[in-house]
C-alpha cells in the first residue's frame, strides 16, 4: 500500500534514527551547472515588474509600510476601503519620510506641514500599482524592474484560505535575490544542511534543460516531528519568475500546502554590500479533521510556524550570504 494512501495516519515511524554523516551524499546529483541552469530559466521569466512587500496581516488599516526596494523608498497604507495603497516614501512637498506620517481614514497626513494624500496622483507624488492578494502585498516598480508591467503579479497557486492556515516570515540577508533563489533550487541541502528538519531526503526528478519551460524539481522528504516520528511527502519545487520559489506538497499530509519564497532587493547596507528580504508565505492545507482544530487555534499556531521557517532561514540565509560573497570574490564554484 502506497505510503500516502487515503486515510492513513500520516505520522511514520522511522526504524531507527539515521547518523547525519551515514545519509546518502547528496553533492554528485546537485551538480552546479544544473542549479545554474535552473537559476538561469528562473530569471528569464517575467516578473511584471512585482515586488513583494511584506504580508497582508502585518499592514492593518490606520498603519503604515515603508521600505526601499533597490533604490526606491517606498511608502504603503490602506484606504478607507481597506485597499492597498503604495507610492514614493518622500513627502512631494518637503520630503518628509512618509512612512512616519499617521493614516487619517484611509488618507495618508504628512506630519511636516498636514498634504493630505488619498492614494491618487497629488502635487508630483504619483502612486505605484500595488495588489493584496490576501496573504501578501505586492508592488509594482516599472523603473526599478525595467521589464514589461503586467496588470497582476503571478500569486502562485493556494489552497483556498478559508481552509488553510497561512504564516508570512520575513528575513533579511545580506546578498541579492538570486543567492536567495539559488538556495531554494538546490533541495539536495535539505537532509544535510537542516538534520533538525529533514531525514530520508531524495530528489527524484531535476529539471532537464531540454525540458523546456515547464520544469521543476520533485522531492521525496520527510520533516521530523519529535525524535522517530516523522511526516513523509512528496514537494515539487518550481520557480514562476525571477524573484520567486514555490514548494507545494503534492502528496502526503497537507498535500496542496504551498510555502512560498519571495525575495526582494533592498538598499544595500552601509558598505555597500546588496541586502535582500526574505517573503516566506506559508499556507497550509489538509483534508483531516484535526485541521479544523489547527484553523481555529490558527494564531497560536503562527508564530510556531514562522519560529519554524525562522530557524531554516537563519541557515538558508548563511548559505545565500556566502554564495554572494564567493561571487563578488570571483570564487563561486561552478
Ligand atoms: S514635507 Fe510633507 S507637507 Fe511638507
Ligand atoms: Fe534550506
Amino acid at each position: 500500500m502506497s505510503p500516502f494512501a487515503r486515510g492513513r495516519i500520516p505520522l511514520s515511524l522511522r526504524r531507527a534514527p539515521v547518523p547525519w554523516d551515514r545519509q546518502e551524499p547528496t553533492w554528485r546529483a546537485a551538480k552546479p551547472s544544473l542549479i545554474a541552469q535552473a537559476l538561469k530559466r528562473a530569471q528569464s521569466r517575467p516578473s511584471g515588474n512585482w515586488y513583494v512587500i511584506g504580508a497582508s496581516r502585518e499592514l492593518p488599516p490606520g498603519r503604515t509600510l515603508g521600505l526601499t526596494v533597490g533604490s526606491t523608498e517606498i511608502v504603503a497604507w490602506r484606504d478607507g476601503e481597506g485597499g492597498l495603497r503604495a507610492g514614493p516614501g518622500a513627502c512631494p512637498h518637503l520630503g518628509a519620510p512618509l512612512r512616519e506620517s499617521p493614516v487619517r481614514c484611509g488618507t495618508l497626513v504628512c506630519h511636516w506641514h498636514g498634504l493630505a494624500l488619498d492614494g491618487g496622483p497629488f502635487a508630483g507624488w504619483e502612486p505605484y500599482p500595488a495588489f493584496d492578494d490576501g496573504v501578501l502585498l505586492w508592488v509594482r516598480l516599472d523603473r526599478t524592474g525595467g521589464e514589461a508591467p503586467t496588470e497582476r503579479p503571478r500569486v502562485p497557486v493556494r489552497p483556498r484560505l478559508r481552509e488553510g492556515v497561512d504564516a508570512v516570515y520575513t528575513g533579511v540577508g545580506r546578498c541579492e535575490p538570486e543567492d536567495v533563489v539559488a538556495n531554494r533550487l538546490d533541495p539536495w541541502h535539505g537532509a544535510w544542511f537542516h538534520p533538525y528538519s529533514f531525514v530520508d531526503l531524495t530528489v527524484t526528478d531535476a529539471p532537464d534543460a531540454a525540458a523546456g519551460d515547464d520544469d521543476g524539481f520533485l522531492v521525496e522528504v520527510s520533516f521530523k516531528v519529535a525524535g522517530r516520528l516523522v511526516v513523509p511527502v512528496v514537494a515539487r519545487f518550481t520557480a514562476p519568475e525571477p524573484r520567486t520559489v514555490v514548494m507545494h506538497i503534492v502528496e502526503g499530509e497537507g498535500a496542496g500546502s504551498v510555502v512560498e519564497t519571495h525575495a526582494t532587493p533592498l538598499a544595500p547596507d552601509e558598505r555597500g554590500r546588496p541586502r535582500t528580504a526574505v517573503v516566506e508565505a506559508l499556507v497550509a492545507a489538509s483534508d483531516r479533521r484535526g485541521f479544523a482544530v489547527a484553523r481555529a487555534v490558527a494564531p497560536l499556531l503562527r508564530p510556531l510556524m514562522r519560529a519554524s521557517a525562522g530557524r531554516l532561514w537563519r541557515d538558508d540565509l548563511a548559505y545565500a550570504e556566502r554564495r554572494w560573497e564567493l561571487r563578488a570574490e570571483g570564487r563561486f564554484p561552478g
